[in-house]
């Protein structure tokens, strides 16, 4: 039984499911701390949706440099131990920082030498050392805590060699008793480094560099790998993503692996921070709304923005929004090849991202070549999502793989139409739209082509332009669909129920 913390999440009530669990979270990046991408969300959103499921919640992030200021001053010191880490002995500082907060405890692992760059990642020299250290360090720092989980939730490769440390070095500690979920948010990224390399930092017992385990090939390590083999359960962030990465296409070379451990494989989809994204309430948009008043206050935001951004100001126009990390993951090479055959006078694309360079480039030549008509942002901005979030009329989604996928569930939060590709949570989140019964939340396409993007697009715009009514029946449907935390949360705790009874 966990020793509880008392500032933590509330004494059971009646009304909370039974029994009480208790689970560290432990991952690279953390909303509002630090983000590059949904994981950060999910790591601030779910906690916050299994506290009224009865559990006690304890996030374990790095102390990153660029945490901003008015957090690190919250934080409180919680202490500090020197940790055995490498092969040849050498020990690390590991210092712990703690900020409580809407009833999760957040622990901060604190290391200058590895934390002290301004983003998370850098490069895998650097990474791979980092979080060979993180995540031996969020192990002992839960002992030194004397807070002994119920459930260790592990998130990407960054925490993946935690389930191993915990049973290769942990065993007769408090915390080896604890079970052990590892959730793969995006299988792209896996810790691959050769295996001398991963030997020196994690110090790990030779047999354990086995191709059941941790090696890869001849010459590599993976340290995803090696988590999804020791952890007690997998789970992945949509049930067609948990499928799809057990074929060659999505499985990016661990397909076999994740095969071999199927029957611990589950798929859970997302959800998102209701609070957090809420039109109704969101102090960054230039005019709130909800159903009532959502399709005559969209053109309101439209023409804030139009003018914000430097475009053709009139709410008639269809906007098209993209929020994305500018990868090759995001289906942006289809978005490019068509901007030419969507720019017809009539229709605005705004997009906000930052990424691989000639992304960037490409949508930068686009927004000289159409000026007033397309705007891109290449940056990281929150303020300015909310407000492409409140303004767009469509979203465009078109991935080439996506896990879940958070952009086209805030979009329908929005009442702003998702255009997908039907792959992982996107195909799991949107219902197409059925112009026969007028249901649906959404356009999509199947195969990755620029072609079926294009028709897609041109459906979208048919409908908006023939059919306002229809349309606006659309909006309103994606208003009110639930895209909260609350049912998937409750299967995480399930889960948790499930495997520590
Ligand atoms: P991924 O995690 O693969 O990047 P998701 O759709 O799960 O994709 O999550 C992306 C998250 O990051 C969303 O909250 C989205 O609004 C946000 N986001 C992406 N790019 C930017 C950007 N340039 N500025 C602000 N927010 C962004
Ligand atoms: C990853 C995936 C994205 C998912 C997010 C949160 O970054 O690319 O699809 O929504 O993690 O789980």
């Amino acid at each position: 039984m966990a020793a509880r913390n008392p500032k933590a999440a509330p004494a059971v009530e009646e009304n909370l499911p039974q029994p009480r669990r208790s689970v560290a979270f432990i991952g690279s990046e953390c909303y509002p701390f630090v983000k590059t991408g949904g994981l950060g969300d999910v790591m601030y959103a779910l906690p916050k949706a299994l506290v009224k499921q009865n559990c006690d919640v304890r996030v374990i992030i790095p102390r990153y440099k660029c945490i901003p200021e008015k957090y690190q001053e919250k934080m409180v010191y919680r202490g500090a131990f020197s940790m055995d880490l490498c092969a040849d002995g050498k020990s690390f500082y590991v210092g712990i920082m703690e900020y409580v907060w809407d009833g999760v405890v957040y622990d901060f692992i604190d290391n200058d030498e590895f934390f002290s760059w301004g983003n998370p990642y850098t490069n895998l020299v650097d990474d791979i050392p980092k979080f060979c250290y993180f995540a031996k360090a969020s192990l002992a720092a839960l002992n030194y805590l004397n807070w002994t989980p119920d459930i260790i939730h592990c998130h990407d490769w960054q925490a993946a060699l935690v389930p191993v440390f915990q049973q290769a070095m942990f065993g007769g500690t408090p915390v080896a008793g604890a079970k052990s979920i590892l959730t793969i948010h995006n299988l792209r990224f896996q810790g691959i480094y050769n295996v001398e390399t991963l030997k020196y930092w994690t110090n790990l017992p030779d047999a354990l560099f086995d191709y059941a385990v941790l090696k890869q090939n001849w010459v590599d390590a993976n340290m995803l790998k090696a988590g999804l083999s020791y952890a007690s359960i997998i789970t992945t962030v949509s049930d067609t993503y948990a499928g799809e990465i057990q074929t060659p296409f999505y499985g990016d070379g661990l397909d076999a692996h994740l095969r071999f451990h199927n029957r611990k494989l589950r798929g859970i989809v997302n959800g998102i921070d209701v609070e957090q994204w809420n039109p109704a309430t969101d102090a960054l948009l230039s005019a709130n709304y909800s159903e009532k008043d959502a399709v005559a206050k969209k053109r309101e935001n439209k023409l804030a923005l139009q003018r914000e951004l430097g475009l053709e100001e009139n709410a008639d126009k269809m906007v098209l929004g993209l929020i994305s990390r500018l990868t090759d993951q995001k289906g942006l090479d289809l978005v490019n090849a068509i901007i030419p055959n969507v720019i017809d006078g009539n229709t605005q694309v705004i997009v906000l991202g930052t990424g691989d360079r000639k992304y960037e480039d490409s949508f930068r030549y686009y927004e000289n070549a159409y000026k007033g008509s397309v705007c891109s942002c290449i940056m990281y901005d929150e303020a300015r999502a909310h407000k492409i979030y409140a303004a767009s009329d469509a979203m465009l989604v078109p991935s080439l793989f996506e896990p879940c996928g958070l952009t086209q569930l805030i979009a329908m939060r929005y009442g702003t139409v998702p255009i997908v590709r039907e792959t992982g949570g996107l195909k799991d989140t949107v219902q197409p739209y059925n112009e026969f019964t007028n249901e649906g939340n959404g356009f999509t396409f199947d195969r990755y082509e620029q072609g079926l993007l294009l028709d897609a697009i041109n459906r979208a715009k048919t409908l908006y332009f023939t059919d306002r009514a229809r349309w606006d029946e659309m909006v309103i449907r994606d208003l009110r669909k639930d895209v909260s935390w609350d049912s998937s949360a409750k299967k995480y705790r399930d889960l948790y129920v499930e495997l520590k009874p």
